[in-house]
């Protein structure tokens, strides 16, 4: 054991580290819970009462320069970083970098829902990749309606149930209407798919939040007022609507929504092309052959249904005139969102 304790002795004085890590395993290998310097203690255990004594005290001695040599090497360490980079203070705290923002699009996905949820709607959402069914055909859309036509309809595959990219969020609607038990009263958020060229006003992807409510007894009134507390809520206290009459193969009757000009005020402006109204959804009352195509007594319950784009929310919440901005991903224009999360 002395021979042992003497040559870990000498190793000890001539240890030598260039790196942290090195450091780290020389403390590990002589003072970790396996290192030689520990074995040797549990060792100790065995020696005899009367080599204690004297043998105690070196192994202590080996103990203390071990640790001291370690904190040496560690101080030599530090002192030369700090010589080969003057100034460089390991105590410093690191550089910061810079936080990323939420994006224009989901910080008014997240205002519009809540709206919602604070009205008790709950959020529903479904796959993007879409059959005939969901899409148009459980929403009364005729066989042979333009929608369906290659010009807006992304295909994946065709033939006689075909598979496709959801054009809008109403699909998700239908869903929910075949097995969520009623009264049903949900927002559907998501990107949907048309095959649009691409221009300011325009895209072939972009966000929808539509909502359904059914139950007994609802009526065109509670449409109009749904909407017309959202718009309150989104655009401000002051703000008004009208309904134009519309069309949609899925609601009767339909409804296109305007909001009174944020900008103006309602007295007209360039951003409301002077008339004080600008456009932000559509909505009607859930047609009963919709209600029906998804197993719903259309004589017992009654229902609506709106749809808007979130885009075009957020176009008209501030002002960006061109929606390519939302996708192109330039931190100039995602930056001006910063104090908006
Ligand atoms: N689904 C319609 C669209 O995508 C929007 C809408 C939803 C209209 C519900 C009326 C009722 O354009």
């Amino acid at each position: 054991m002395r021979e042992k304790i003497e040559k870990l002795l000498l190793e000890v004085e001539q240890l030598a580290a260039k790196r942290e890590q090195e450091i780290e395993e020389i403390r590990v290998r002589l003072l970790g819970k396996k290192g030689s310097i520990t074995q040797l203690f549990d060792e100790f255990r065995n020696v005899l009462p009367e080599q204690k004594r004297e043998l105690g005290q070196v192994l202590n001695t080996l103990k203390v320069s071990a640790q001291n040599k370690i904190e040496q090497l560690r101080a030599v360490l530090e002192e030369s970083m700090e010589s080969e980079n003057p100034g460089f203070d390991l105590t410093k705290p690191g550089d910061s970098f810079e936080l990323g923002t939420r994006h224009p699009i989901s910080v008014t996905r997240g205002e519009i829902l809540s709206i919602f949820s604070k009205f008790g709607y709950e959020v529903a959402e479904g796959p993007e990749i879409e059959d005939d069914w969901h899409v148009f055909g459980a929403l009364n859309f005729p066989p042979e309606h333009p929608a369906r036509d290659m010009q807006d309809t992304f295909f994946i595959s065709d033939g006689e149930n075909p598979v496709l990219l959801r054009t809008h969020t109403s699909s998700v609607q239908v869903r929910a209407m075949e097995r969520m038990p009623l009264p049903i009263r949900i927002v559907c958020p998501g990107r949907v798919f048309r095959n649009e060229a691409i221009s300011a006003r325009a895209h072939c992807i972009f966000h929808q939040v539509e909502g359904l409510y059914i139950d007994k007894n609802v009526s065109f009134a509670d449409l109009k007022q749904a909407v017309l507390l959202f718009a309150r809520e989104m655009f401000g206290e002051n703000a008004s609507i009208r309904l134009r009459p519309s069309y949609f193969p899925f609601t009767e009757p339909s409804a296109e929504v305007d909001v009174s000009c944020n900008i103006c005020g309602g007295k007209g402006c360039n951003i409301c092309k002077g008339t004080g109204w600008l456009e932000i959804m559509g909505c009607g009352m859930v047609d009963p052959n919709v209600l029906e195509a998804s197993g719903i007594d259309s004589k017992t319950y009654s229902g609506f249904a709106f749809g808007m784009g979130i885009e075009r929310i957020a176009m008209l919440k501030w002002q960006v005139k061109d929606l390519r901005h939302y996708f192109e991903n330039d931190l100039r224009f995602l930056k001006q969102f910063e104090t908006v999360v």
